[in-house]
């Protein structure tokens, strides 16, 4: 089969024929429909970041597709059923899963960073961890699921704990900070999303945000917008960068939280004092639990969370490189990859 595999950072991926997984118990092989291109990847691929499996792997942990083959002992998947694959896989056994908190499970395996991944024609998976799609759910749209939504949903949901009424910032109009817009606004909240591209903010304002703020990169735009809010009840940072990390913090009104959802391996400086005198809250949060993916598979079916306008690009596995570049400039939302 086809896949795109990682060799090292500073690399490009390399487009290889490599044997196709076979059945093992208690797995099922995936023929992939359709596998999302995300920030984490460039963390590998641009920035140094190793894979928990050394290179030679192959990336990719964002995919849906349908049951090529079950393994002895499964009984909960047929051949041809569509099915959506969880970006991380969990172990159900340690502290953390028993507690009810299996996105930070302590054993977490992570598709395309501690396996094989899905930019490629077929992935095997540990059936336990994989879902069913309902019927009337694409599965090329839904690959986006397994990740940056799926992600959103815990951030906003659980994390920030956004109620109706709350007045919501969002930095970062991604593929995270989008679905995060969608979910805080069907929550009730008043959405104000922050981005550096007018049209990522329109999409933003489609999907639910009632104000949008073009931060141009400007170092004042957390405090503009406390400034004209009256500070945010909960402002959101799906980026990864400490100036805009500080920037969240700084549109925060007294007694609000943060909720830290991009990821960067630099320190980031916040203000103490409001975290002491202003009772402000820094939360950070990771991944989704298994338990939730089900909720918002369902907000899909319904049309409540709409995937469509987020998937922004469909490529073949030899474009690969291409959706990474336009990821790295900016141009597109989620392009997804159609290896078949
Ligand atoms: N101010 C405002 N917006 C910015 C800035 C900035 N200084 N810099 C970048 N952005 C915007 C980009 O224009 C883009 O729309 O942030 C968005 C980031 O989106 P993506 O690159 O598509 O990243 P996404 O996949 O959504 O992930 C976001 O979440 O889980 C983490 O590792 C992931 O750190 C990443 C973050
Ligand atoms: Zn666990």
């Amino acid at each position: 089969m086809k896949a795109a595999v990682f060799k090292g950072s500073g690399q490009p991926l390399s487009i290889e024929n490599v044997s196709k997984p076979t059945s093992l118990p208690d797995q099922i092989v995936v023929k992939v429909a359709a596998c999302g291109v995300c920030h984490t990847d460039l963390h590998y691929l641009d920035h140094g970041v190793p894979t928990f499996k050394k290179p030679p792997i192959i990336l990719g942990h964002e995919a849906a597709g349908w049951v090529e083959a079950v393994g002895e002992g499964v009984t909960t998947f047929k051949k041809e059923q569509t099915v959506l694959i969880p970006a991380v896989l969990t172990c159900g056994q340690c502290g953390m899963c028993r507690q009810g908190r299996a996105n930070i499970c302590e054993k977490m395996q992570m598709l395309g960073n501690h396996m094989d991944g899905a930019f490629a024609e077929y992935v095997r998976v540990p059936a336990r961890d994989v879902l069913p799609l309902p019927a009337e759910v694409d599965p090329v749209e839904a690959c986006i699921v397994a990740d940056a939504v799926t992600t959103a949903y815990h951030a906003v949901v659980n994390r920030a704990q956004v109620r109706a009424g709350d007045r919501v910032a969002i930095f970062g109009c991604g593929g995270v900070g989008l679905s995060a817009v969608q979910l805080a606004a069907l929550s009730g909240a008043v959405v104000t999303a922050v981005d550096l591209d007018e049209k990522k903010l329109a999409l933003a304002k489609e999907l639910g945000a009632v104000e949008t703020v073009n931060a141009k990169g400007s170092a004042e735009c957390g405090k503009e917008i406390r400034r004209r809010t009256g500070g945010v009840d909960r402002a959101m940072e799906c980026i990864g960068r400490p100036d805009t990390i500080r920037q969240a913090q700084e549109s925060l009104r007294i007694g609000g939280r943060l909720c830290i959802v991009g990821y960067s391996e630099k320190p980031v400086e916040l203000s103490a004092a409001k975290i002491m005198f202003q009772e402000q809250e820094v939360v950070g949060s990771l991944g989704c639990r298994p338990v939730d993916f089900g909720r918002v598979l369902d907000l899909v079916r319904v049309g409540r969370l709409r995937l469509g306008p987020l998937v922004t690009g469909r490529r073949p596995l030899g474009e690969i490189g291409a959706a990474f570049d336009d990821l790295r400039a900016g141009r597109s939302v989620r392009t997804v990859i159609l290896p078949g």
